[in-house]
């Protein structure tokens, strides 16, 4: 069952199209990646989402309320965890969760269960009493995804979360993500970083010039691109010439070169197809010294349909 139902988004800034005609599904439960690079138009796109900006036309409904008809039960629905971050400094990180508290209306009685909890989930409970602006990126950001969960929403909505992190922190958010949709919660993850909406979101949506141009699961994207598994094969003996017509009749592959003591091909699934690669060289008397097997990556997939890198 669709979660939140996009129709159509659109925004103009001026006659800059930031988000161009969008519409796509996410599921009840899902973590769904948007990938973009710079200027893509995801935080334009999600700002309509969490009714922070109006839509030039288009709507999405969450849940049954409407972002143009309903602001105030989408808001209430939603968590958004924003690119900038949005903390006072002077203010601990305790404070900062109790003032959030209150903006989100988190019952009086609810709030030190709910803000430890979530102090606990971050992984921060024994800092919560030094001062955001004593913490690094990293913790601020975790923060920031506690802010996010305290209204108990029914849908997370993170734009780029982990941009000027540490890599222990990064991976922290990851992890506590990806443990937070185990539970239920759905997710939007935008980011330009593809190995983390690899590891996070099964779906995922790549956005460049305001636009969709792909969505899909991760292996419908790869396949999308119809791009293979390359498979390089260095060997110690001598490569015969005749076993290039060998290799190539085997199922799956394709374009298979050779060296003197290298065979190259790609395999719509090299993983299979090796076996009986490596036998094939085992009884022509050729002795392999390294495989190597690059898989194809949402990172691949981006430069094909766009000619650009992800991250310049
Ligand atoms: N308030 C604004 N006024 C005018 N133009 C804007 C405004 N906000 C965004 N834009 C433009 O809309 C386009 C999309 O910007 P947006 O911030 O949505 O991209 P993004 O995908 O979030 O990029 P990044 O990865 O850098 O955060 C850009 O060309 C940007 O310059
Ligand atoms: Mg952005």
């Amino acid at each position: 069952m669709a979660l939140i139902e996009i129709k159509g988004l659109t925004k103009l800034f001026g006659n800059r199209k930031a988000v161009d005609n969008v519409s796509f599904e996410i599921q009840k439960g899902e973590a769904f990646g948007l990938l973009g690079p710079n200027g893509a138009g995801k935080t334009t796109l999600v700002s309509m989402l969490v009714c922070l900006l109006r839509p030039t036309s288009g709507d999405a409904v969450l849940d049954g309320s409407s972002i143009v008809h309903d602001p105030m039960m989408v808001k209430r629905k939603i968590g958004f965890v924003p690119q900038e971050i949005s903390l006072y400094g002077p203010l601990t990180a305790l404070e900062n969760l109790q003032f959030w508290a209150k903006m989100y209306d988190v019952p009086p009685r609810e709030r030190t269960r709910k803000i430890e909890a979530l102090l606990e989930l971050v992984g921060l409970s024994d800092r919560k009493k030094e001062r955001i602006d004593r913490y690094s990126g990293g913790m601020k950001r975790r923060i920031n995804i506690a802010v996010g969960l305290l209204p108990d929403p029914k849908l997370l909505i993170l734009d780029e979360p982990t941009v000027g992190v540490d890599p222990q922190s990064r991976s922290a958010i990851l992890y506590t993500l990806r443990h937070l949709n185990q539970q239920g919660l759905t997710l939007l993850y935008t980011s330009h970083y593809m190995e983390e909406v690899e590891f996070l979101c099964p779906r995922v949506g790549i956005m460049d010039s305001g636009k969709i141009i792909a969505l899909g699961t991760q292996e419908e994207l790869r396949l999308l691109v119809g791009e293979r598994d390359s498979l390089r094969i260095f060997t110690q003996t001598l490569v015969p010439e005749k076993i290039k017509d060998e290799i190539s009749n085997v199922e799956g592959v394709s374009e298979v070169r050779t060296g003197e003591n290298f065979i190259g091909l790609l395999a719509t699934r090299g993983r299979r197809a090796l076996p009986s690669i490596l036998e094939l060289l085992n009884e022509r008397g050729v002795k392999v010294k390294s495989v190597e097997i690059k898989e194809p990556n949402l990172e691949n997939v981006f430069l094909h349909l766009t000619g650009k890198e992800l991250r310049e």
